[in-house]
């Protein structure tokens, strides 16, 4: 029988509430918080924090996340969040006026504002309206325009937990010479992602939701040819030193062999940070993304399966690939969902209210005895008239 905890040992504890929210934030594993307090240790004695480990720590992260996805570790770029990623490429990539850029209406703020402030530059956005939950590869296609240089995607959309199909719709972005550039931070964690074998230009990621980093985390991916052509002045001073000592620094040298570590975040060894989110990566990786994958779509199933539907409306995908880790459930009665999202916390039970609707988004800690207690509660309240 699988409603065990098994992949989850080692979270929490939570309070003897059930968090069912890591759409917004993704619990630290206690090998991680382990993690945090051992950065702690080396700042209250630094002597324990050798000038090493300003290449070390960071470079080991860049292990784990390439290794995540498919790739090598110098092509991961360390940032803080999705919108460092997003806004390295929108700043970096050389824009002519009248170039466009074509997003998603529907999509997470993250995702397109960047797109939009370049309209200084000349820069026009387009929207594709999708029929259904997300766009499809055809959806996309009658949007682009001989101009379109962009198509930026979230991979699983926040209001509705629809997931695009990377596949289809990277193949149209090849075929037009369309940079196909995915925000995960919905997805990374929950879905396996190999870049080597999917058609996308660059992906971003926080790591403090499906990840299960510490808030102020993310990356990006891109591929080589992207990152060449980028122009940004970026020449920070301790990426100049890699792989040098910190003997020697004035002689302000401006180094072009640096590749993707010139667009790390500054100060990429932030150590409160990068010790735990390292753990919180590790983990993932040995459990395995496939098995996590697995386990994240069984409570899914348990809850849509679940949920009585002459009380509620499911508002997402419900089946097939378009179906993610977050379900949108609503009232009949829309204007109650406020009331049960404040009747659940007070239960113990954290999901999300986002823009009016209940957002369920259970992760490798959540066992289905805990979809099971939130359906008891919905199904009853939900028809307490
Ligand atoms: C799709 C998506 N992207 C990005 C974010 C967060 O952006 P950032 O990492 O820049 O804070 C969220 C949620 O907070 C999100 O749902």
């Amino acid at each position: 029988v699988c409603s065990s905890r098994f992949l989850g040992n080692g979270f929490g504890p939570f309070d003897g509430r059930i968090w069912l929210n890591c759409a917004h934030q993704g619990p630290l594993p206690q090998e991680a918080v382990a993690e945090a307090e051992r950065a702690l240790r080396w700042k209250v004695a630094p002597h324990r924090m050798p000038d090493r480990h300003f290449e070390e720590v960071p470079d080991r992260l860049k292990r784990e996340l390439g290794g995540l996805i498919g790739t090598a570790p110098e092509e991961i770029v360390l940032g803080n969040s999705t919108s460092y990623g997003i806004h390295l490429l929108a700043n970096g990539m050389p824009w002519k006026p009248g170039d466009r850029v074509l997003l998603v209406d529907g999509d997470f703020p993250a995702t397109i504002l960047p797109w939009l402030g370049l309209a200084k530059q000349g820069v026009q956005v387009d929207f594709v309206h999708p029929s259904g939950f997300v766009p499809t590869a055809d959806e996309v296609e009658e949007r682009l325009n001989s101009r379109t240089r962009v198509f930026c995607a979230g991979w699983v959309n926040s209001f509705n937990g629809g997931a695009i199909d990377l596949e289809s719709i990277g193949d149209v972005c090849r075929k037009r010479g369309v940079q196909f550039i995915v925000n995960g931070s919905q997805a990374i964690g929950a879905r396996a992602l190999d870049v080597r074998r999917t058609p996308i230009d660059a992906v971003v990621s926080c790591g403090f939701k499906w990840l299960c980093g510490p808030y102020g985390t993310g990356f990006l991916w891109m591929s080589p040819q992207l990152r060449e052509s980028l122009e940004i002045n970026r020449v920070y001073w301790l990426a100049m030193q890699r792989g040098r000592s910190l003997n020697r620094m004035r002689d302000y040298e401006l180094r072009d062999d640096l590749g993707s570590y010139q667009y790390d975040v500054f100060c990429p060894a932030s150590f409160l940070n990068v010790l735990p989110w390292t753990a919180s990566v590790v983990r993932l990786a040995d459990l395995g993304i496939d098995r996590i994958e697995a386990h994240d779509q069984r409570l899914v199933s348990r809850l849509i399966e679940g949920i009585d539907r002459r009380i509620y409306r499911i508002l997402s995908p419900v089946s097939g690939a378009e179906r993610s880790t977050l379900v949108f459930v609503s009232h009949r009665e829309r204007t109650r969902n406020e009331e049960l999202h404040r009747q659940l916390g007070e239960a113990g039970i954290d999901i999300s209210l986002r823009e009016g609707n209940l957002r369920v988004s259970p992760h490798l800690y959540n066992a289905t005895d805990e979809i099971d207690t939130l359906l008891d509660i919905l199904n009853a309240v939900g028809s307490d008239d």
